[in-house]
């Protein structure tokens, strides 16, 4: 059977739409930008808050061998020698000798430069991580770095969450946090940054163990993904080439994403080996050895990490989930996110600014603002009102019309299906409670209707 093809949506109209409604602006726009950096606006907090809510939930609340951490930024500068940062976290940079653009070499189609065409330096290598001084003196011995990964956090936490938890492998370190990198070629909008976010997982098993719990959690996250909404045929596995794994990497696979511009990293899943606890204990002189009851012998464990970016989870959700659909003369706009997702849960809808509607729908927008993230509309026509929250995801309208007053029933009025039913206000938070939980359309109470919008 031929395979469906995916639909790839322009980036232009995802930059539009998140500028447009609030999601993500440039970095402090009124001074012209900053080149890679963004401003998550009312709506993208929201939704970057739920995308990290669920894999939290996914990964430390709803598992017994994991653990959470939140590890400071900037860390002994000794890390990153340990770690081969300093050394190894490099990209080869070529500059045009016409117009001193940089260029990432190995990104390069020809050898000339892509700008302007003119001929290009011998690539060197250009350390990624950003510099910075600890203290008033800015000399070389007070020199941190920003984390270009928040790995390194939970390298050097092993032993203290081991006595603290007394957590016995296989179990994990769960973290989420900023990390920078002075990336010399940036794009894609909030694909690539030098600002961003990551939710990493360091999961320390016996080494013997290391293949099994690998092919584990490969599945496990591109699983997730998944449950969130992201269609698969949009998702796949690439393996790192011998060439391209990273310095602590003895296997590594990407879980990548069909964004507009192509197929791209959402996730890297690496089998880091014992590389980083030896790494540690031999700068620190520390042992970072586990005892193993069972074997009455120390091991170094061996770490499995997947590690996924916010920033790149918000553009592949709002890639998958924007939609376009006929709408009478115009287009409908709409954003399928998954409910947990949804940075606006349910909008509560007067059908007019009368008087008499009003202390009827702003006691229920106070009600349900207690449980969930409601917004309360009142401007301009239903229809209208119905399509700016199809355009930011929000699943579910509540309407307050004049018969409301009288037979204490309200409409709810679903985004995907455009679907209505009228139900008893005392019946309405168990209704939206079953709706984002994520039940099939409501249940019809008695007497109740559905219909749908037009
Ligand atoms: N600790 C392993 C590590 O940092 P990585 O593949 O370099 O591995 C992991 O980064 C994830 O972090 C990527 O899959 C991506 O989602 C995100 N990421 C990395 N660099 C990024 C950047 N410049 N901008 C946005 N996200 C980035």
């Amino acid at each position: 059977m031929a395979q469906p093809t995916p639909t790839k949506v322009d980036m232009e109209k995802i930059v539009s739409l998140c500028r447009r409604r609030g999601f993500i602006f440039p970095s402090s726009e009124i001074y012209g930008g900053l080149s890679s950096c963004w401003d998550y606006g009312p709506l993208g907090v929201e939704l970057k808050r739920n995308i990290k809510q669920a894999w939290w939930r996914a990964v430390v609340q709803e598992r017994d061998d994991m653990v959470g951490l939140d590890a400071s930024i900037l860390m002994h500068p000794q890390t990153w020698e340990a770690s081969g940062h300093l050394k190894g976290f490099a990209d080869p940079l070529v500059e045009c000798k016409s117009c001193h653009l940089r260029w990432r070499s190995d990104d390069l189609q020809g050898n000339n430069c892509p700008s302007c065409g003119g001929e290009l330096t011998e690539p060197h290598l250009f350390n990624l991580m950003f510099k910075t001084f600890m203290g008033p003196i800015e000399e070389q011995a007070s020199v941190v770095y920003l984390r270009p990964e928040t790995a390194q956090g939970m390298f050097v936490n092993f032993e203290n969450v081991v006595n603290t938890t007394r957590k016995r492998l296989p179990f994990g370190i769960a973290q989420i946090g900023k990390a920078f990198r002075n990336e010399i070629t940036t794009g894609n909008f909030i694909f690539r940054c030098r600002e961003f976010e990551q939710m990493e997982i360091e999961f320390f098993v016996k080494p013997e163990t290391d293949k099994e719990w690998f092919d584990y959690w490969i599945e496990e996250r591109l699983n997730w993904y998944v449950k969130l909404g992201i269609k698969r045929e949009n998702l796949r596995f690439r393996q790192h080439t011998e060439e391209e794994l990273a310095h602590y990497a003895r296997e590594c696979y990407d879980i990548d994403y069909l964004f507009p511009m192509g197929w791209a990293e959402l996730e890297g899943i690496a089998n880091r080996g014992d590389f980083d606890l030896v790494q540690h204990a031999s700068s620190s002189g520390k042992s970072l050895d586990y005892f193993d009851e069972e074997t009455k012998q120390h091991v170094t464990p061996h770490i499995i990490e997947p590690s996924a970016g916010v920033d790149r989870t918000a553009l592949a959700l709002l890639c998958d989930a924007y939609d376009e659909e006929p709408d009478e003369d115009e287009i409908r706009v709409l954003l399928h996110f998954h409910t947990d997702l949804a940075p606006i849960k349910v909008a509560v809808l007067p059908l007019s600014r009368r008087e008499s509607l009003v202390p009827v729908a702003k006691q229920i927008y106070a009600d349900l603002r207690q449980q969930w993230m409601v917004q309360y509309d009142d401007a301009q026509s239903i229809g209208r009102r119905y399509r700016r929250q199809d355009e930011i995801g929000t699943p579910l309208c509540v309407t307050v019309d004049f018969q409301s007053l009288e037979d204490e029933q309200v409409t709810i009025r679903e985004r995907d299906t455009m679907n209505q039913i009228r139900l008893p206000i005392a019946e309405l938070r168990k209704a939206l409670e079953a709706k984002l939980g994520g039940e099939p359309l409501f249940a019809l109470p008695p007497g109740g209707k559905i219909w749908k919008e037009g």
